[in-house]
């Protein structure tokens, strides 16, 4: 299965979310090998792998990989072979202002399409120009995907009152685009956690002494868990073929 963190607006944490998520416990759990692949050409993981390699850190079931082509007959081979070899691939793309080549590949060939979105005026309206045309346009054209697109509220405010915000996108949003029940709040330890290549996780473990951050990591960790469970629930009804009709 493949799924994708997509957004058109760069900054919304689509990065930082591929890869704590494949290195979160239900995939490592539900998935026997996991491939966290990154479309972006900036290589923005290609680093933080390399820093994670020379640093000697478990890679577990999961293995990275970079494509960095322009060509989607490219991106198909490659994704398809990946893809062959996986169960669970996971796709970082990046955030583009110009052609989209690599937005327009995730949401055609994903099975699932997480997209991180700020509730704010700026990214609603930058959403209806950029993302929600190539949206529509597959969905047209493949009915079937229409069940596929997931908004993930994010950076809202740790203290947000959820069902609020979730009702909030579902008003705002065409019915082939749904929101899930989970948000990404900003939580300020995502500043730190990447040095040296290490995940959320690892790093909230090596500062146990730290009171103050180990608590904040902690909440960190629980978001993480509450997204991937959703991500899994739906993959599993996707799976079953009784995916949600809106
Ligand atoms: N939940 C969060 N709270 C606070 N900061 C965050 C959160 N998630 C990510 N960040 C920070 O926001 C910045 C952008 O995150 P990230 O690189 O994951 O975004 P992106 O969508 O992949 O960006 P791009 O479009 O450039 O690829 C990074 O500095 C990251 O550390
Ligand atoms: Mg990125």
């Amino acid at each position: 299965m493949i799924i994708s963190f997509v957004q058109t607006k760069g900054g919304t944490g689509k990065s930082t979310l591929a890869l704590n998520s494949a290195f979160s416990k239900i995939f490592k759990e539900k998935f026997q090998s996991i491939a966290l692949v990154e479309l972006d050409p900036q290589g923005t993981l290609k680093k933080w792998w390399e820093e994670r390699t020379e640093h000697s850190l478990a890679f577990h079931q999961i293995s990275f990989h970079h494509i960095s082509s322009t060509q989607r007959e490219v991106l198909q081979d490659s994704v398809k072979t990946i893809t062959n070899h996986n169960d669970l691939v996971i796709l970082d793309v990046p955030g583009e202002s110009t052609s989209k080549l690599h937005t327009k590949f995730a949401c055609a060939v994903s099975d699932l399409v997480i997209i991180p979105m700020r509730t704010s005026t700026n990214d609603e309206s930058a959403f209806s120009e950029n993302l929600l045309p190539i949206i529509k346009e597959l969905v047209r054209s493949y009915p079937i995907k229409k069940g596929i697109f997931y908004i993930l509220p994010s950076f809202t405010n740790a203290q947000s009152n959820k069902e609020k915000v979730i009702n909030y996108f579902r008003e705002v949003l065409p019915d082939y685009v749904n929101c899930f029940d989970a948000m990404y709040p900003f939580r300020g330890i995502y500043e730190n956690f990447n040095r040296e290549g290490s995940t959320l996780l690892e790093y909230v473990e090596s500062n146990q002494n730290n009171k103050r951050l180990f608590a904040v990591g902690q909440r960190a960790l629980t978001d993480i868990d509450s997204i991937t469970i959703e991500i899994y629930k739906k993959l599993s009804e996707k799976l079953n073929g009784n995916t949600e009709e809106t």
